[in-house]
């Protein structure tokens, strides 16, 4: 895996908060459009909360931004488990961001299978090809988390979907509960990607990530932009 930057924050909030100014300042940079793949799970909730207060809800060029989801729990958006719906109650819900640049999941009306379709036709939509072109990025920035066994989005270990290369979003199962997850060629076709990790829980598995595990979903993610991975103290093992 190759890391370009690789950041140990003190705590969570530390790690919220310069991923927040990561962000920032590269969707300034960019004078046009900006498109996001955002993460699911707990640990990005902070960065969202983080992005849509001061200073960052001033700063941040929401009208130029396109909200994605790199992978969604298939339930209604109003559910408890919904990645949309964490997203929205953190920051979405609380930032100046155009509807029409708000991309969720479908999960309500579909069944999985059409749900994958229906986002990867989105996607290739927003693109504006069927295919992607070396020279030009879907994302500017990918949000990924770490799993404990080593997934990340919704690809699982031992997962199908691992193995797709030409399907843009593909359903997975976790433990019973129907998952629809961006594949690896469109999560890797980014600008700048990053993995965010937190606590005590995750510092074996991302020990074995930074090894390059076969083992583990994350060790095969090759974004096509640069990569950071953002963790604190307690997942790098730093002494406080
Ligand atoms: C999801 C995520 C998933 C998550 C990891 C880590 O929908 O759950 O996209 O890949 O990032 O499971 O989850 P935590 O941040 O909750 O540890």
């Amino acid at each position: 895996m190759t890391v370009i930057t690789d950041e140990v924050l003190r705590d969570p909030t530390a790690l919220a908060h310069r991923v927040a100014r990561w962000m920032t300042d590269l969707a300034q940079a960019k004078q046009s459009m900006f498109a996001v793949a955002l993460s699911g799970g707990s640990t990005p909730r902070l960065l969202y909360q983080t992005l849509a207060k001061a200073p960052f809800l001033g700063a941040f060029p929401w009208q130029r931004v396109h909200w994605f989801w790199g992978d969604e729990r298939f339930v209604p958006h109003s559910d408890p488990e919904s990645n949309f719906r964490m997203t929205s109650e953190a920051m979405l819900a609380h930032a100046p961001v155009p509807l029409a640049q708000i991309h969720p999941i479908p999960t309500v009306g579909v069944t999985p299978e059409e749900s994958a379709q229906v986002y990867a036709r989105e996607l290739k939509t927003f693109y504006g090809a069927d295919r992607f072109t070396p020279t030009r990025s879907l994302f500017d920035v990918v949000l990924l988390g770490l799993g404990e066994d080593g997934h990340t989005a919704s690809l699982f270990p031992g997962s199908p979907a691992l193995e797709e290369r030409e399907r843009w979003a593909a359903v997975a199962d976790k433990d019973g509960q129907t998952r629809i997850t961006l594949t690896y060629p469109v999560l890797e076709s980014c600008t700048h990607a990053a993995f965010l990790v937190s606590g005590a829980a995750k510092r074996d598995i991302l020990a074995r990530v930074r090894k390059g595990d076969p083992a583990l979903p994350a060790s095969h993610f090759r974004p096509k932009g640069d990569l950071h991975v953002f963790t604190d103290f307690e997942a790098a093992g730093c002494a406080g």
